[in-house]
């Protein structure tokens, strides 16, 4: 059985016509009859959630793995990140959404890393293995032939229910994921994370401040209201010697 985690974090079922292992019926999309009677209250919402979401929807007749791409074409479409032929590095890129996105605006290579097997996407190369795991770290930088100008982060780490928890586990994601950044962009690159309420904070917002020109939060209309999450955008990286642009 295959699953991912949703842009929110929260499990979800990579084919929606697969019989679910938690006895919670079929659950389809369109004409199809949902059997939603075994399912738990988180289950159902999730559901009712799929079912009524234009996004889910509109990733369905587009042929996007995730609805999570609309996130990244939104913060494109405002921030212009993604120029023709750049390289691009995407932390947690399962199912794909973001690599479908980043190859379809021009980016010249694309490396994707996630806990989750990927289904292959070429060009696109893409690692299966922990990102915060220093073996696979090494391997993701010695796959780099040049720097990247590009470092996505949508990595969400498992929910476990307790807020506090969740947003420190998160935010430690993203600190991980800036200090790759920060050690592999190319001057003037970009670096574009998840980050939960309140944006980047203490130590990451210092980090970034630092090493950026620029540095601004965004909640794309694709992040769903009630989701805690929003994003950080640092522009113009100089790794601490000064603006590039
Ligand atoms: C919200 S999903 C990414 C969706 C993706 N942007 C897309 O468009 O398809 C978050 C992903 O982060 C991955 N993730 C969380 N922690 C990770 C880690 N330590 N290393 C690699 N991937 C991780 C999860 O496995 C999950 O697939």
């Amino acid at each position: 059985m295959t699953g991912s985690e949703d842009s929110e974090g929260k499990r979800r079922w990579r084919r929606p016509d697969v019989k679910r292992p938690d006895g919670g019926g079929r659950l389809t999309t369109g004409k199809q009859k949902v059997h939603k009677k075994k399912l738990g209250k988180s289950s159902r919402e999730w559901v009712d959630r799929q079912l009524n979401d234009p996004y889910v929807r509109r990733a369905k007749e587009q042929g996007y793995r995730a609805r999570a791409a609309f996130k990244l074409s939104e913060i494109d479409d405002r921030f212009r990140l993604l120029k023709k032929g750049a390289r691009v590095v995407d932390l947690g890129c399962a199912p794909g959404g973001w690599l479908q996105v980043a190859l379809e605006r021009g980016a010249g290579s694309v490396i994707g890393i996630d806990l989750s097997p990927v289904d292959p996407l070429a060009p696109a190369e893409i690692i299966e293995g922990d990102f915060t795991d220093p073996v696979v770290l090494a391997d993701l930088a010695a796959r780099l032939d040049q720097s990247p100008d590009l470092v996505l982060s949508d990595m969400a780490a498992p929910t476990t229910g307790h807020k506090q928890t969740d947003h420190l586990r998160t935010l430690a994601l993203a600190e991980a994921a800036a200090r790759f950044a920060i050690a592999h962009l190319a001057p003037g690159g970009t670096f574009v994370s998840k980050v939960f309420q309140g944006g980047a904070q203490g130590e990451l917002l210092e980090m970034l401040k630092a090493n950026f020109a620029r540095v601004r939060h965004w909640k794309p209309p694709a992040s769903r209201p009630e989701s805690p999450e929003t994003f950080v955008i640092a522009v113009g990286f100089h790794g601490g010697n000064g603006p590039t642009d």
